[in-house]
C-alpha cells in the first residue's frame, strides 16, 4: 500500500477536524525550579559484546556491543533524583559515556581527553549527577563512535515530572538502522571515505525498538505520550503519523506549546515527544518516514481494551524546566561555518554578505569536513585544537550556524540547551540541544553560558564528526 504525503496531509486535516470545537486557550504551566529529592537511581552498566537477534523478534544473531543484557536500556527517574551509573568496560577498546542533552557538570560529560580519560578495557568509571531538566534524553559512547554506536552502544534516559495532566500511556520509540546483512546478521561496514564525504553510511535494516515495524498496544481512545528518539548515526527521517491526531509537545526533551504534527524532520540525536489520541479498539495508527520516495512504516500503534471516553483531542503543554533566558540585545555573536574541506567556493548569504572559502585547507585522507575551516578528526582526539570560542560564564551569546555545504548537518552542543531564534518546523523559539541545518541553510541559536567547562560542538552525523566536523568551546 502506498500512502503518499498528500493523503497524509489530508489525514492531518482530518485530525484537526476531529479536534472539534475550538478548545479553550491553555496557558503553559509556570516553569518549575529544580528541587533535589534526595533519591538515588543507581545502575551498573557493563559494556560488552552480546549476541542479540536483530530484529529482536526472529532476526539473525548479531554480535552487538551493548551496555546491558537489555540491548536497549531505558533509565527512568524523577526530576531532582540523582543518577549514579557505574560503567564497566569489557570491550577491547577505549570507551566513555556522553549523556546527550543533559546539562551535566563538565567532568560528567564523557568526552575523552577533553573532560575525562577514556575508560580502558577492564576499567570502569562512575558517573554521578542530578539531571537538572525533565525530558527525553539518551546516552552513547563518545569513543570510536562510528563503530561503537553502530554496533549498538546506546541507552535512553527519561527524566519525569513535566506533566500537569498524566497521559494514559508513556511509550518510548527508539529509531535506528542496523548496518547488517539481513540474512546472516554480519555487520556490513560502518563507514567508507565516499560515504563520509557525503550523507553517510546507511543501514539496511530499519528498526523501531530494534524491531521491524512493530505493533505497540495503546489504550484505545486514550491519550498517549510517544517519545521518539533518532539514535541512528546517519539517518534523517521525516516523521508523520497516520490514523491518529498528534502534537509535538517537546523537542529534545524540552516542552513547547503543542504544535499539531504534520511531519517533523528528525536528524540523528534529535528527539520529539508526541501527545496523541490513540485509535479505537483494534484500530491502528502508523508512524511513517516520508523522507524516501516510498513512505516507510516504522511503528504501528494498535488500540487495545475498551475505548476510553475522552473529550476532544487537546494536547496539554508540559511543565517546562526553568532555564536562564538569553538577553539577545546584549549578546555577543559568533559565527560557525560548516563546510566540506574539498570545496573552496564562496558563499553568498541571504543578506548579501560574501563568505570566502578560497583559502586552501589542510587536507588529509581522514578529513572531509570542517568548522570555520578547522578540522579535528576524532582520530586526533588527543591533540586538542584551540577552542573555537571562549564564553564568559553568565553572559548571553548568539551563535550563527551557517551550512556552506550541500548536505544536511544536525549540529549538537554539549553542556547547554539553546533557544533556536529562527523558527524551525513551525515551532518558534524552541529549546533544543541539536539543530538540523539544511543544505546552504543558516540559523541562529542563543543561550546563557551558565555551565562552566570545556564543551564539544559537532555534527551528529557521526561520520561527519569523525572526519573533521567537530570542535569545542570553553565557558569560564
Ligand atoms: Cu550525542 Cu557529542 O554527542
Ligand atoms: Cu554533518
Amino acid at each position: 500500500m502506498h500512502i503518499g504525503r498528500r493523503s497524509f496531509l489530508l489525514g492531518a486535516g482530518a485530525a484537526l477536524a476531529w479536534a472539534g470545537a475550538p478548545a479553550p486557550a491553555r496557558t503553559a504551566p509556570a516553569a518549575a525550579a529544580l528541587v533535589e529529592t534526595g533519591r538515588i537511581v543507581e545502575r551498573h552498566l557493563v559494556a560488552a559484546e552480546r549476541p542479540v537477534r536483530v530484529p529482536r523478534d526472529g532476526g539473525p544473531t548479531v554480535q552487538t556491543w551493548t551496555f546491558d543484557d537489555d540491548p536497549l536500556p531505558v533509565i527512568r527517574l524523577q526530576r531532582g533524583d540523582r543518577l549514579r551509573v557505574r560503567v564497566e568496560n569489557r570491550l577491547a577498546q577505549l570507551l566513555s559515556i556522553h549523556w546527550h542533552g543533559i546539562r551535566v557538570p563538565n567532568a560528567m560529560d564523557g568526552v575523552p581527553y577533553l573532560t575525562q580519560d577514556p575508560v580502558p578495557p577492564g576499567g570502569s568509571f562512575a558517573y554521578d549527577f542530578v539531571p537538572p531538566d525533565t525530558g527525553t534524553f539518551f546516552f552513547h559512547t563518545h569513543c570510536n563512535t562510528i563503530e561503537q554506536l553502530g554496533r549498538g552502544l546506546v541507552g535512553v534516559v527519561i527524566v519525569e515530572g513535566d506533566e500537569a495532566e498524566p497521559h494514559d500511556a508513556d511509550l518510548v520509540c527508539v529509531l535506528r538502522d542496523w548496518r547488517i546483512d539481513p540474512a546472516t546478521g554480519a555487520f556490513t561496514g560502518f563507514t567508507s571515505q565516499a560515504a563520509a564525504a557525503r550523507a553517510g553510511t546507511f543501514g539496511a535494516v530499519r528498526t523501531a525498538n530494534d524491531r521491524v515495524e512493530p505493533v505497540m498496544e495503546v489504550p484505545a481512545g486514550g491519550n498517549v505520550r510517544l517519545r521518539i528518539l533518532n539514535v541512528d548515526p546517519t539517518r534523517i527521517a521525516e516523521l508523520g503519523l497516520e490514523g491518529a491526531p498528534a502534537a509535538v509537545i517537546a523537542v529534545d526533551g524540552n516542552g513547547l506549546p503543542p504544535v499539531l504534527l504534520e511531519s517533523w524532520r528528525l536528524g540523528p540525536a534529535m528527539r520529539i515527544d508526541l501527545s496523541l489520541r490513540a485509535p479505537g479498539p483494534g484500530e491502528e495508527a502508523v508512524l511513517y518516514d516520508y523522507f524516501s520516495a516510498e513512505p516507510v512504516p516504522l511503528l504501528r500503534l494498535r488500540g487495545a481494551g475498551a475505548a476510553r471516553a475522552r473529550g476532544p483531542f487537546q494536547p496539554q503543554p508540559l511543565i517546562a524546566s526553568d532555564f536562564a533566558v538569553p538577553e539577545i540585545e546584549k549578546a555577543e555573536t559568533f559565527r560557525l561555518t560548516f563546510q566540506a574541506t574539498a570545496v573552496a567556493s564562496d558563499l553568498v548569504l541571504p543578506d548579501g554578505q560574501v563568505l570566502r572559502f578560497a583559502d586552501s585547507l589542510c587536507l588529509s585522507s581522514a578529513t572531509h569536513w570542517a568548522i570555520n575551516r578547522k578540522t579535528w578528526p576524532e582520530a586526533g582526539h588527543q591533540q586538542l585544537p584551540p577552542a573555537l570560542f571562549q564564553l564568559e560564564k553568565g553572559r548571553s551569546y548568539v551563535i550563527e550556524l551557517v551550512n556552506a555545504s550541500q548536505f544536511q548537518h544536525p549540529i549538537h552542543l554539549h553542556g547547554v540547551t539553546f533557544q533556536v531564534l529562527d523558527p524551525r518546523q513551525g515551532a518558534p523559539g524552541q529549546r533544543a540541544d541539536t539543530v538540523l541545518l539544511g543544505p546552504r541553510d543558516r540559523t541562529r541559536i542563543a543561550f546563557v553560558a551558565d555551565n562552566p567547562g570545556d564543551w564539544m560542538l559537532h555534527c551528529h552525523i557521526i561520520e561527519h564528526q569523525e572526519t573533521g566536523m567537530m570542535g569545542w568551546f570553553r565557558v569560564a
